[in-house]
């Protein structure tokens, strides 16, 4: 593709458009979904089918200023353990709701930083999920790391509770780019954090980086990338870093000068994309790569590859409960996100009440749209006439005609799949299918 063409397409499809984690996003969540509602919800939850457990800590060390993740910076450790005082009563009243002790496949601690608890906390948590859930043996463990200040008597303890996969922020590996985002870990600090897993058999390995940021050329992605390769992780992704300083206050800090322009971050994905390929790595969905071997690798070739509020995952949970400050959960009733404040969080659990915020029932629409966009999002194609359950798509289908003239999409009458040229522009793809986007007002960031 030339460049003017690149130009063109980038100005027509790149601009803002939801990162579709649910469907529909969360600013379309509303307080009328409630604990009294999710209390619901969750009691008819089945105890033959397994759950995921997410667990959100929303607590670090420094603030990263690149960060869009809901969390705080903590300097002290008394915040943090009583939260965990807080997610212990969640737990009970979680579990108290569903009336069950209902079984667990996939368990995901995110935030935030979870390695910020302390070996006590970690163990405290593991032993009260144990106890209200029925955590079965062939159980995935998920943990989110930051490798930077993280203790020996730590990893032991993740270990300990049966940890077996993590995913490591390396972001960036130029000084220059990681001064920028408030954000300095060496390359050997990474290193020695995965080995030290991998000592005590976690095998499976993410790295997480990240293209758009302060300072990155094209050589500087290239050298982090090699960098990453060089880890030898499972899976890696690849984000765009979405700036949205009207969101998230201390992006402010970021020097919007020094970020690369559409066009660089554009190559930068596709360089980076290359050298993965290059490398053994297998492309999935928009942002994540894997080794062949590794099963979100396979998921995406049997189309079991599902997309949830942590990306892609091959969690197949019919019910997702989310616990924690911000956490969001999901079953076939609807989604629900908690309420955000560490203090309203502690209130409502100490009071016994589920801490609901705010919500969004699906409907039978809901539904279908849904499995489009995660279908595209996920395989880059959909077949309409399997999934659609009778939608009158006449109007999206008019909609995608000037995609398919400007060389994104193929579309045979049944399927529609994004082509080479336009997998970058998958969301703006996605946005056709979104019935609410028109509805609301919320800002997004760029695709591209
Ligand atoms: C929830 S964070 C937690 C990981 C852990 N605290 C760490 O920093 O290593 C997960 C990942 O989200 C990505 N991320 C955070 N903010 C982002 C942003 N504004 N744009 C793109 N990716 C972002 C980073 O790659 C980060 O590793
Ligand atoms: S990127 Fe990770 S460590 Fe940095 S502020 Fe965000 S959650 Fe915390």
């Amino acid at each position: 593709m030339d460049e003017e063409q690149d130009q063109r397409l980038a100005s027509a499809y790149g601009g803002p458009a939801p990162r579709y984690t649910s469907y529909p996003t969360s600013p379309h969540f509303h307080a009328g979904v409630d604990g009294g509602k999710t209390r619901d919800w969750l009691s008819t939850l089945r105890d033959n089918e397994p759950v995921s457990l997410y667990l959100h800590i929303p607590y670090c060390d420094t603030l990263c200023w690149f960060c869009g993740c809901h969390t705080k910076v903590t300097r002290k450790y008394a915040p943090v353990s009583s939260y965990v005082d807080s997610l212990l009563q969640e737990i009970d009243v979680v579990a108290a709701a569903a009336g069950k002790r209902l079984p667990v496949r996939w368990i995901h601690f995110g935030g935030g930083s979870p390695t910020i608890l302390s070996a006590d906390d970690i163990h405290r948590i593991a032993a009260a999920l144990r106890d209200r859930f029925d955590i079965r043996d062939d159980v995935e463990f998920a943990l989110e790391i930051d490798p930077r200040e993280l203790t020996t008597e730590q990893i032991d303890a993740w270990a300990q509770v049966g940890v077996n996969r993590i995913s490591v922020g390396l972001q960036d590996l130029n000084e220059q780019v990681q001064r920028a985002i408030n954000r300095v870990q060496t390359f050997e600090e990474t290193e020695a954090c995965i080995e030290a897993f991998r000592a005590r058999g976690v095998q499976d390995v993410n790295v997480d980086l990240i293209y758009g940021l302060p300072y990155q050329t094209l050589e500087r992605v290239r050298a982090t990338v090699a960098g990453a390769m060089a880890l030898k992780p499972s899976r890696l992704a690849l984000f765009g870093y979405a700036h949205v300083p009207w969101m998230k206050r201390h992006q402010s800090m970021i020097p919007e000068e020094a970020l690369p322009n559409a066009e660089t971050r554009l190559r930068s994905a596709e360089e980076s994309e290359q050298m993965l390929i290059d490398g053994g790595y297998v492309p999935i969905g928009l942002d994540h790569f894997a080794a062949p071997e590794d099963s979100m690798a396979k998921a995406a070739v049997s189309g079991t590859l599902t997309r949830n509020f942590q990306g892609y995952t091959t969690d197949v949970a019919s019910a997702l409960i989310g616990l924690g400050a911000s956490s969001i959960s999901r079953s076939r009733d609807g989604y629900w996100q908690n309420v955000s404040g560490a203090r309203d969080y502690a209130r409502a659990v100490a009071a016994g009440k589920l801490p609901v915020a705010r919500g969004v029932g699906l409907s039978d629409d809901d539904r279908a749209r849904g499995k489009i966009i995660e279908d595209l999002m996920c395989f880059g194609r959909v077949d309409l006439s399997k999934v659609s359950q009778g939608l009158d798509l006449t109007e999206e289908l008019a909609r995608l005609d000037a995609m398919r003239a400007d060389g994104l999409i193929d579309y045979d009458g049944d399927t529609v799949a994004m082509t080479e040229i336009g997998r970058p522009y998958v969301r703006a793809v996605c946005a056709v299918f979104d019935a609410y986007l028109a509805k609301g007002a919320a800002r997004h960031s760029s695709v591209v």
